[in-house]
């Protein structure tokens, strides 16, 4: 079984379950980027964070694009990220927590073949706990109001987990951890 120590060999890359592409879903927190990112590492892949993709095309930060256009219009961007990002092949994706609220975004996510998508779940304590403990709400408006953050968390869980195909605990595990569970997951995946 290959480790995070070093990146697996191609052979097993290209032999990835009959998988293309690497979604990560969950809520905020749940450590979906930087798991994302060292898996793509160790599966030889390129990383897209819709996230990050949005803020570049349009250059400007999620919180501001939140403000001065509203969480619509933000939904729109992320919808074309996630399409564009679901264009490439050998491709991790990590996209924002709530890009399954989105109907068009959980279409995209069971049709697309070649797709792969793994929810990393963690509870709401532990996850707020994370994002605004750590670094502060500022960046993401979802969380400026704690009680309308949760009730958005529980209505998503179902909608996560009708959209994944596998489902990682991520609250007492780090990102590396997390990475190289996905990785078993899919290499247990094969053939
Ligand atoms: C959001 C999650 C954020 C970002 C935006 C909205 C959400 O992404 O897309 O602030 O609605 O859950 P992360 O889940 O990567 O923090």
């Amino acid at each position: 079984m290959p480790t995070l120590e070093a990146p697996i060999p191609h052979d097993s890359a290209a032999t990835l379950p009959l998988t293309s592409r690497v979604v990560l879903i969950g809520f905020m927190g749940a450590g979906k980027s930087t798991a994302g990112r060292l898996l793509a590492a160790q599966l030889g892949w390129q990383f897209v964070d819709t996230d990050a993709a949005v803020e570049a095309k349009h250059q400007c930060s999620i919180a501001d694009l939140f403000a001065r256009e509203g969480e619509g219009k933000f939904r729109q961007l992320e919808s074309v990220a996630l399409a564009r990002a679901l264009g490439q092949n050998n491709t991790v994706i990590a996209v924002g927590g709530g890009a399954p609220e989105v109907l068009t975004n959980r279409l995209l996510l069971e049709q697309t073949p070649g797709t792969t998508v793994v929810l990393l779940e963690a509870p709401f304590p532990a996850l707020f706990d994370r994002c605004v403990l750590q670094e502060g709400a500022a960046t993401r408006p979802v969380l400026r109001n704690a009680e309308l953050a949760e009730r958005r968390f529980h209505e998503r869980e179902q909608l996560y987990r009708r959209c994944a195909q596998y489902r990682i605990a991520t609250e007492s595990i780090d990102p590396g951890t997390t990475a190289k569970q996905v990785l078993q997951v899919l290499l247990g995946a094969r053939g």
